[in-house]
């Protein structure tokens, strides 16, 4: 499959069944995708592979960040979840905002390697992704901040995903304004 007919593939899986990618395939997936663009190659990531209990010790940790008695069943939804990381380097170059950019490109990457790999994937955050509790279970650094968790399983099958709108790229892409003429968010400004 040709690079564009695997991102115009690529769907998002709420609901995925019990089977899963081996550790030893998913590392081949996250070599390719660490091939992201990466200002001054900084590496300014990682990813924890949340498998069996692991997600049972995140449920309890978001329970802890929300201030509930029993833990959140939510992990259990897939039974692979990786969890991603940003883990911002020293850099007098690079500001955090870059390296983010270089972790969220590697999770969209390892996703759509996933998906055309014929695993249903999808990309989940939460109020709690930054919680004290949450960074705890996890053995966050100090200079280390989740970016959320890609839940991982099988395609179940005779089941299809949510269609999304096609993307207007005429509308997206635009050109810069001439010297003088307001901004499109002016002019939205202007209407409210
Ligand atoms: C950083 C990030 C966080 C997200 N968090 C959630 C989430 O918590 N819950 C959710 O339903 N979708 C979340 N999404 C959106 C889904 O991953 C997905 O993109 C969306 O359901 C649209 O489906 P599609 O990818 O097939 O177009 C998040 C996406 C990103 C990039």
């Amino acid at each position: 499959m040709s690079a564009l007919d695997a991102v115009r593939a690529r769907q998002s899986w709420s609901k995925v069944d019990e089977r899963s990618p081996s550790r030893e395939e998913l590392l081949t997936f996250v070599a390719a995708a660490g091939r992201v663009a990466d200002h001054s190659s900084l590496r300014p990531w990682r990813l924890i592979e949340l498998r069996g209990d692991d997600r049972e010790a995140l449920g309890a940790a978001i329970a802890k960040a929300q201030g509930d008695a029993s833990p959140s069943t939510k992990p259990l939804r897939a039974p692979l979840l990786i969890a991603v990381v940003a883990s911002y380097q020293k850099s007098e170059k690079v500001p955090r905002w870059e390296q983010e950019a270089v972790a969220s490109g590697v999770a969209h990457a390892l996703s759509l390697l996933l998906d055309e790999a014929g695993w249903g994937v999808i990309w989940r955050t939460g109020h709690y992704t930054r919680a004290k509790a949450v960074a705890k279970a996890h053995g966050l650094g100090k200079n280390e901040e989740l970016l959320g968790w890609l839940y991982v399983g099988g395609k179940p099958e005779g089941k299809k995903p949510g269609r999304r709108k096609a993307v207007d790229a005429r509308k997206l892409v635009t050109r810069m304004p001439k010297a003088g003429a307001k901004s499109s968010s002016d002019k939205k400004a202007k209407k409210k």
